[in-house]
């Protein structure tokens, strides 16, 4: 096939190597795509938020699919351009993407479909938040009610600062702030990707993001600095649990809605004391854990994302997945989440990759003058595999020590406590 990756960064590189590794020869294509991706998809200078260059760009190339990488693309109708241009395209309309750009629609769609989920207050006014926060006690979840790359939720014991985030979030968007105040939710996180097609869930399995900058989940909260799979710990029904209490009543009603979502409806999780319940939804790949959960599968990706983009997940075979653990561990740039320090020189990936069980996957690089330096907040994803978590731990680990990024940082701790056999459900 002839297919089309649109984005920038680890995540698309990931769905690109995978594409890659097919024993059918694909011919790739990014717009832009990132340096990584060079070696295996021709490059194309084009805004990956602009639906209508991306159409044409995608007829132009005569592909048979067009796969759309982050969230802000999806938010912005790039999918409804390509749609319809008559490309198949993997990846939900704008309206469908809601679930993703905006926490108060996804509380509705939650609460039409009997999703179990925080219990949440949407506020528009410091005094609602002030109550809101009361109502609930400490800790705190304050989430800005909008696109933010993950780093829009303030989760504190210190009500001032929870009441300064919400202030903040408010102010940011003039009169049309709004901020969803909720209930803390104790227990390890999930997150589960479910493969859609309007009507249909496939699901992949299950991995564990890191959100935190430092080791022991300290700082503040990032994009993700790592990820694993598979979680030995999770409940055994897990899966199923998810897919017929959330998934699809939250597919269902979004097609009753007259807006099926179709593409990936990352589910994320947290497994508490309580039970089950949904911290999240996203309409895209989670970063940095589908760089993990891709290097398991077994079945052609391709022909899984053309099952998704044009309604036909029901007739696929169950996917196959490797017994292998898989770790993946970001190098971030000096400064990361605040202010990322750009243009640092990188070197040693190819010294990592040439260890067993590695590769390495770029995010935030840029090529200049001829040399490879880092121009965002997460630079490299380490993606290391082996029998087990340790021995995935050992290669991912292995391959970090081989790149020098002056001022980069890393966790130490990816997977750390899921080898110990530390993690568990309240
Ligand atoms: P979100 O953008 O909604 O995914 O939130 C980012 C992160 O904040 C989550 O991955 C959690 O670590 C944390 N978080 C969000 N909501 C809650 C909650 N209700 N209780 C506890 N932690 C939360
Ligand atoms: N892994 C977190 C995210 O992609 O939002």
């Amino acid at each position: 096939m002839k297919i089309l990756v649109v984005g920038t960064g680890a995540r698309e590189h990931a769905i690109v190597h995978a594409l890659a590794s097919e024993e059918t020869a694909h011919e790739l294509h990014a717009a832009p795509g990132n340096p990584g991706m060079s070696a295996q998809a021709a490059l194309h200078p084009v805004d990956a938020n602009d639906g209508r260059a991306v159409a044409a760009l995608a007829r132009t190339l005569g592909v048979d699919l067009v796969v759309v990488g982050p969230e802000a693309p999806l938010v912005a109708g790039v999918a409804d351009a390509v749609r319809e241009a008559g490309i198949p395209v993997f990846g939900p309309s704008a309206e469908a993407a809601r679930l993703e750009g905006s926490k108060a629609f996804a509380k509705d769609v939650m609460a039409a479909a009997n999703v179990p989920t925080a219990m949440a207050h949407v506020c528009t006014t410091v005094e609602q938040v002030a109550d809101a926060l009361d109502a609930f006690g400490a800790p705190y979840v304050v989430k800005d009610d909008g696109l933010a790359a993950g780093k829009g939720v303030v989760v504190t014991s210190d009500r001032d600062a929870a009441l300064a985030h919400a202030r903040e979030a408010l102010q940011a968007r003039g009169d049309d702030g709004t901020v969803v105040v909720e209930e803390y939710l104790d227990g390890p996180e999930v997150s589960l990707f479910c493969l859609c097609d309007g009507a249909t869930v496939v699901p992949m399995v299950p991995a564990q993001d890191f959100k935190r900058v430092g080791d022991d989940d300290a700082g503040p909260n990032t994009g993700g600095m790592g990820a694993y799979t598979p979680l030995d710990w999770a409940p055994s029904g897990l899966v199923a649990e998810v897919v017929d209490r959330i998934a699809q009543p939250t597919v269902d009603e979004m097609a009753r809605r007259g807006t099926p979502f179709s593409g990936v409806l990352y589910v994320g999780l947290a497994l508490t004391s309580r039970g089950t319940r949904v911290v999240e939804f996203n309409a895209r790949f989670g970063d940095p854990e589908i760089q993990a959960v891709l290097a398991r599968l077994r079945t052609p990706l391709s022909g899984v994302l053309l099952a998704a983009a044009t309604g036909r997940l029901d007739g696929i075979e169950p996917l196959r997945w490797s017994d292998d653990a898989v770790v993946n561990v970001v190098v971030a740039s000096q400064g990361y989440p605040e202010s990322p320090r750009k243009g640092d020189p990188i070197t040693g990936i190819a010294d990592a990759e040439a260890l067993d069980d590695v590769h390495v996957l770029h995010a935030g690089t840029a090529v200049v003058d001829g040399a490879l330096v880092s121009a965002g907040g997460r630079v490299l994803s380490v993606v290391g595999r082996g029998a087990d978590l340790a021995a995935a731990r050992a290669a991912s680990y292995a391959g970090v020590e081989k790149i020098a990024l002056d001022g980069s940082h890393h966790r130490s701790d990816i997977a750390l406590k899921a080898e110990r056999g530390e993690v568990a459900v309240p």
